[in-house]
């Protein structure tokens, strides 16, 4: 039989999905993922917040619920208590009604929904992302109609930090109206945040070179378990006055990732242009998606509005936030222990969910064909995929592939 369907090139498989199938699929007992950026208990079981459980019952029960459409820019009170929870509930661009938020299908779906406004509404054509930098933003912003997708420095492998001077440079040297993806906290792969210091630096550059920032914020009280703190380079540009956008995600800090519970936040210098803004917007949304999907965005509203479920949500996120920085110190000392070649600083000095290892491919491939322990390529781990049961496998198992392949 003919088809039309051939001459159609194989897509590569997307590293973080594929693993996670393979992982699923391994029946070695030891097996560990350390791949996808999912939280886990100490059991090594995914983690439904209680405070989600409680408000999923209540919801249940709610004869007032029922399964209208939302509107095409989502549930207001979503929109509005999300918006709050990263500005900071005494905003000025808040109470000036300079920012809005809308609701998304996480904050993927937000980052093309910018993407998309940004360049066919704004007509900005040019993107920067750090080095490294979540491999899907490359993807999103080019479908989204970008041209042209450009690195800038941000990891700096000898001091396994980040290299300030070079990030900056590149700003300089990137053209006006270029977007630059920047990491709200938690910086995914690196764990290296900018210092309160480094983010006014940075917030100058922007400022002067006229370059628009977009905030990728998807662990905002999950990095550090303090909301305040996770938004703080976000907060310190509005302060400045800097117009942006922020894609919120609520994956990991409500666990709720295949809710797909997303909010776009705009940031404007008036309040002149926000009708037009939001007109546009809505198209953009009605002609890929017409309208979001309920459940998630009203548990989360939910929560952010009642003082008493957002006190215990809080708990939940300080819970998930020790429970990484003791597996941090676990693998650290461990590894001290065992005397294994390098400095390991770095992974009590990371932060959020990932660790950027400094393993190399030899070495990941080695740990992942002898002991079945799963991360992805360029070295990154999750720490929740650690726990007790597991820490003294995985730290002797770094340990040998280290000595064994100490150069790539
Ligand atoms: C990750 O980085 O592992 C997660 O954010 C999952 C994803 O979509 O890549």
């Amino acid at each position: 039989m003919t088809t039309r369907f051939t001459g159609i090139d194989l897509g590569p498989p997307i590293e973080v999905f594929a693993l996670q199938k393979a992982f699923v699929d391994d029946t070695h007992e030891n097996k560990v993922n350390l791949a996808i950026g999912a939280y886990r208990t100490s059991e090594g079981k995914p983690w439904v917040l209680p405070v989600v459980r409680k408000v999923e019952k209540a919801l249940a029960e709610d004869e007032l619920q029922n399964h209208e459409y939302l509107p095409v820019l989502g549930l207001d009170a979503f929109c509005q208590s999300s918006t709050s929870m990263l500005l900071g509930e005494n905003s000025p661009a808040i109470s000036q009604g300079r920012a809005f938020g809308v609701q998304t299908l996480s904050g993927t779906g937000a980052l093309r929904v910018a993407a998309e406004f940004l360049s066919r509404i704004l007509r900005y054509d040019t993107f920067y992302y750090s080095t490294p930098t979540w491999e899907n933003h490359k993807l999103v912003f080019i479908n989204g109609g970008f041209k042209k997708g450009c690195e800038y420095r941000y990891w700096c492998a000898e001091t396994r930090g980040i290299d300030l001077e070079g990030m900056l440079e590149d700003l300089r040297n990137a053209p006006e109206n270029a977007v630059i993806i920047l990491h709200a906290c938690a910086h995914n792969p690196t764990g290296c945040d900018p210092t309160p210091e480094q983010w006014a630096k940075i917030a100058d550059v922007m400022g002067e070179k006229r370059l628009f920032p977009l905030f990728d914020s998807a662990y905002q009280g999950f990095a550090s378990g303090d909301l305040n703190k996770d938004a703080l380079g976000v907060r310190l540009f509005a302060e400045r006055g800097l117009e942006f956008i922020c894609t919120q995600s609520f994956a990991k800090n409500f666990g709720l990732y295949n809710e797909r519970v997303g909010n776009m936040v705009v940031v404007l210098n008036n309040t002149k242009e926000i009708v037009q803004v939001k007109s546009q917007i809505t198209l953009i949304i009605r002609g890929m998606y017409s309208n979001p999907p309920n459940h998630g965005a009203r548990l989360v509203a939910t929560v952010l509005r009642s003082p008493d479920l957002f006190k215990q949500w809080r708990g939940h996120i300080l819970t998930m936030s020790d429970r990484i920085k003791t597996m941090r110190s676990g693998l650290y000392e461990r590894l001290l222990k065992l005397g294994t070649p390098g400095s390991w600083e770095h992974i009590v000095n990371q932060i959020g969910m990932f660790s950027y290892t400094g393993l190399n491919e030899t070495q990941v491939k080695h740990l992942l064909d002898h002991y079945h322990i799963y991360m992805l390529r360029s070295g990154r781990i999750n720490m929740c995929g650690l726990n007790e049961k597991n820490l003294d496998y995985v730290a002797a198992a770094i340990h040998e592939a280290v000595t064994r392949f100490q150069k790539s």
